[in-house]
């Protein structure tokens, strides 16, 4: 099996490469290709992949490129995860928001519309490129945001699944809390990526014994804490929002601090300067613990798993990802781009049966889902009338006068990355 990662030199390869080494019987990877036009990083991160592997003796081959089109050729699975701009570009969507009073963030809100038209026409280029080289390749988007650029992907009719880590991140810490394996915990888990609440934890199996409110009722204090939010937000919702519903539930007072702090950008590029110190020691043979203060936690697991039932041929389990909604969520379009659990094999990912969603999260996922469709026409065809537009409809902006001026903001600070401008 040979596996493609675009984005090879990301400071996240590490944890997939450890991922890949540990669970080398759920997905036997004979080659794994790092694509990264950044030559010199792509060393330095390909360098501890290849300890990674050797420590812990796996026989895979680790190949690293700059060349694309080789590197995807003939390749099972390519995963994408990449940056356009890097953490520079990432500063200023955390930032110029924030002049008008809006969240300044990478997926939510303006800079996660900045970030979706720097980002769609750059993955549909390499999507393209990996139809040419491997028709059969499948396509896995870690790349944000996750739920625009996978609607991008399946509008093109690629052979593609998104993937973002928050679901299993809970499943995890939820199976901690109860002291529970990881696979007896079944989230209901629904919602558009970055945008989901986990309605129900059962126990054992779909139908499972529901023990959210025992969860809650024991450990809401610290599942709000990591949250940022009063313990009685999820004890009235009944519910476990993901930490992205904090840009919506606490909107000004999330303003209010960014305005005061240093932003993730700056702090994650100041964690990436240190990694890719320590990757460049030829002694490192494992991921550091460094590295465990990236939002990346479990991204490998998902990954591996998703890509060993796509490529594995096997009856489908059931996983979270990001798929075309076809039905599930009645209220909203079938190409809507939905983050449900899904049962994936071979053919792809098709979502499970949905519980009727109650009006106060049906209402947030119709606006935001209204504003992905928006953002895709803006990503796909440019102009600043759809940027504002865009704008206009996401459920955090909605005045005239902010989506005027964040439309400004927002192509002034991104000229050298959009085409139409
Ligand atoms: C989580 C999200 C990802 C996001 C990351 C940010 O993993 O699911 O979509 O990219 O956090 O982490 P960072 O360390 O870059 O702030
Ligand atoms: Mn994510």
């Amino acid at each position: 099996m040979k596996l493609a990662v675009v984005g090879g030199g990301s400071t996240y390869t590490p944890e997939l490469v450890d991922g890949f080494a540990r669970l080398r019987d759920t997905l036997p990877v004979e080659e794994l290709v790092l694509i990264d036009p950044a030559a010199e990083r792509l060393e330095l991160v390909g360098g501890l992949a290849r300890r990674i592997f050797a420590k812990q003796g796996h026989p895979g081959k680790i190949v690293t490129t700059s060349d694309l089109d080789a590197g995807v050729a003939s390749a099972d699975a390519v995963l994408v995860q990449l940056r356009v701009g890097g953490q520079a570009a990432r500063n200023e969507d955390e930032t110029w928001p924030l002049e008008c009073g809006c969240v300044g963030q990478e997926t939510t809100g303006a800079g996660g519309l900045a970030k979706a038209l720097r980002t769609v026409p750059v993955v549909l280029d390499i999507a393209e490129r990996v139809r040419r080289a491997s028709p059969d390749a499948w396509i896995i988007d870690f790349t944000n945001p996750v739920g625009i650029v996978t609607r991008a992907l399946l509008g093109a009719g690629h052979k593609a699944v998104g993937l973002c880590n928050v679901a299993i991140h809970l499943q995890r810490k939820f199976a901690k809390l109860l002291d529970v394996t990881p696979e007896e915990v079944h989230l209901d888990h629904v919602g558009l990526n970055h945008l989901t609440w986990e309605r129900a934890v059962r126990l054992g199996g779909p139908d499972g014994e529901d023990v959210m409110p025992r969860l809650l009722a024991e450990h809401g204090e610290r599942l709000a804490g990591d949250l940022h939010l009063p313990v009685s937000v999820l004890d009235r919702l009944g519910v476990v929002p993901s930490y992205y519903l904090r840009y919506y539930y606490a909107h000004d007072e999330v303003v209010t601090e960014m305005r005061s702090k240093p932003s993730r950008a700056a702090e994650v590029a100041a964690i990436e300067a240190q990694l890719l110190e320590m990757y460049g020691d030829p002694e490192l043979d494992e991921k550091p613990e460094l590295l465990s203060r990236r939002g990346g936690a479990f991204y490998s697991e998902a990954a591996v798993a998703l890509a060993a039932s796509l490529l594995g041929g096997g009856a489908g389990d059931v996983q979270v990802v990001n798929t075309r909604n076809n039905g599930t969520l009645p209220f909203l379009p079938d190409d809507a781009v939905i983050e449900v659990p899904a049962r994936v094999d071979g053919t792809g990912a098709t979502p499970l049966p949905v519980a009727p969603l109650e009006p106060l999260f049906a209402g947030l996922v119709a606006n935001v889902t209204a504003y992905e469709h928006l953002a895709l026409e803006a990503a796909l065809h440019g102009g600043r009338d759809r940027v504002f537009r865009a704008l206009l409809a996401h459920p955090l902006i909605g005045q005239v006068a902010y989506a005027d001026q964040l439309t400004d903001s927002l192509i002034a600070h991104n000229r050298e990355h959009l085409a139409w401008v």
